[in-house]
């Protein structure tokens, strides 16, 4: 055996639904909390910790590795999108996760593959209205992977602020008996959310792009300061962020937590939430904001 095949001794790596069926059966007879980690591989230290949180919560830990193309406009980077199994599965097995699920895009998408799920409203703003399409979808994707995985709870990054807020919402309008665990951003020592498409940066957008994660620090402190004028507090967090020719920003706000409104005035908790380009690398952060 080689090496790489004696660390992964342990993880299972299933291209197909019955397959998939048939060990989460097995380890459900047994008496297993089932918790699936969804994801577009890439992996890098933030879908780790969704792992290890998924490890410490529930017995049998699945990973799924499923470069989404619903999810991706015409002009986005679905091509391009970084992907590495090796090195994905190597990550995975040093997590302690027991099967990576990493279907081909007909194994998702059959040919006559007609049904969509839209979560209304919820879907348009912010990065549906940046992406249209974006959402369907992520929703569909999610459902047919929790209806194939049937996880007991699934878990998710706070980074896809508005991601996680739909799928919440899709669990609850219609009855999906998984419970959403959402955990927190991870970070480079810096500031700067760790991102699958943080590789794209060269050293100068690298640094340029920690402006995200700075005027949401900066929108904190203005309302930790007793500021509530939220577009006094959007002008000031613009200006930082176009201190660079290279940043683009798609928006930079304040927005309520729940219903994901742009917020007017802050009144209670909020969520500080940008999207740029920085270069030709769209990037997005969020911050929560307690007054
Ligand atoms: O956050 C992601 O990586 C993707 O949007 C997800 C949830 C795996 C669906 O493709």
């Amino acid at each position: 055996l080689s090496a790489s095949t004696i660390a992964r001794q342990n993880l299972m790596v299933v291209e197909n639904i019955p397959s998939v069926r048939a060990e989460i059966g097995a380890a459900r007879s047994r008496g297993a909390r089932i918790g699936l980690v969804p994801t577009m591989g890439a992996l890098h230290e933030g879908h780790l910790s969704l792992m290890r949180a998924a490890r410490r919560e529930c017995d049998f830990v699945a990973v799924s590795i499923f470069v989404n193309p619903t999810q991706f406009g015409p002009n986005e980077d679905y091509l391009k999108y970084p992907r590495d199994l090796a090195r994905d599965l190597a990550a995975c097995d040093t997590a302690g996760v027991d099967l990576v699920f990493h279907p081909a895009v007909p194994t998702i998408y059959h040919d006559d593959f007609n049904t969509f799920v839209t979560v209304e409203g919820l879907s348009n703003v912010l990065e549906g209205a940046c992406r249209p399409g974006h959402f369907r979808g992520v929703a569909t994707v999610v459902l047919k992977l929790f209806n194939i995985v049937t996880p007991d709870v699934a878990f998710f990054g706070q980074k896809d602020y508005q991601q996680q807020t739909i799928i919440r919402r899709l669990c609850h309008d219609l009855n999906v008996p998984v419970d959403i665990r959402v955990c927190p951003t991870i970070r480079e020592a810096d500031g700067l959310a760790l991102s699958s498409r943080n590789v794209y940066l060269n050293p100068e957008e690298r640094r340029v792009a920690l402006s995200l994660s700075r005027s949401l620090h900066l929108a904190q402190e203005l309302v930790q300061a007793g500021q509530t004028d939220v577009p006094r507090i959007r002008q000031r967090m613009h200006e930082l962020l176009t201190a660079s020719p290279l940043v683009q920003v798609d928006y930079a706000t304040l927005i309520h937590p729940e219903s994901l409104d742009e917020l007017v005035s802050v009144s209670g908790r909020c969520v500080a939430i940008v999207a740029a380009r920085v270069g030709q690398t769209r990037l997005i952060d969020n911050l929560v904001i307690d007054p």
